[in-house]
């Protein structure tokens, strides 16, 4: 399922324009569909080092987010998302370069199996990328919001950060959370995409790759 929402995602993958790209196993699997249309892709921006290697690796050349200024899209995968397309990502401990990439981009396709859509978000733990010496106290003001914070062991982000990853959420009002965790001093983001969610979700079933916007099913 996830490489049917992956394949789904090729049709979107604009000509002759910088393509942002994701992290996680459901892109890695669009990444090695990009060969075949490689000739429409003008460069890509990447999310995390390792997707900037399997880019480098699968023949398409990877830039710098500051050499961009207009991305028509960015696909991404996602821990849980809603059907307002809310999102919890991070499960990579890709989420702040996640969230940069998907600030410049014009479009948020997310690609996923069925088993990421939820009606409400905080089974997956949600993850936080922290200073590293703020982690007591942001440890603290997590429990204050009602989480469970665990430091997700021997983990160092792209950035040289760590991860404390938020157990026992129940999140329902997912743009007011983000707000309130990234006031945090010491959190540099949180995992929630609420603020900006995804535009497009494809959610790959047994019976196919369905298309959902913001306002339910498209075509
Ligand atoms: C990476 O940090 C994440 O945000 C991923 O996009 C997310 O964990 C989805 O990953 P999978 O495609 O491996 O499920």
């Amino acid at each position: 399922m996830k490489l049917a929402a992956a394949r789904a995602a090729l049709d979107y993958v604009p000509s002759g324009a910088v393509l942002g790209v994701g992290s996680g196993s459901t892109v890695n699997l669009f990444i090695a569909a990009l060969p075949g249309i490689r000739q429409r892709i003008e460069a890509a921006v990447a999310s995390s080092e390792a997707t900037a290697q399997r880019l480098a690796a699968a023949g398409i050349r990877v830039l710098d987010l500051n050499e961009v200024d207009d991305m028509p899209v960015y696909v991404d995968g996602a821990d849980e998302v809603t059907e307002h397309l809310s999102m919890i990502k991070g499960g990579g401990g890709a989420l702040t370069r996640e969230k940069i990439v998907a600030a410049v981009a014009r479009e948020f396709v997310c690609i996923a199996d069925q088993s990421k859509l939820v009606p409400v978000l905080g089974q997956f733990p949600l993850p936080v990328e922290v200073i590293p010496m703020a982690r007591s106290h942001v440890g603290r003001e997590l429990a204050k919001l009602g989480a469970t914070p665990v430091l997700r062991p021997g983990f160092t982000t792209d950035n040289g950060n760590i991860i404390l990853d938020a157990h026992n959420l129940v999140i329902s009002n997912p743009a007011e959370l983000e707000s309130a965790i990234n006031q945090i001093a010491g959190v540099v983001t949180c995992g929630l995409f609420a603020r900006r969610g995804a535009d497009v979700l494809l959610l790959a079933g047994p019976e196919g790759v369905v298309k959902r916007g913001k306002r339910g099913i498209l075509s």
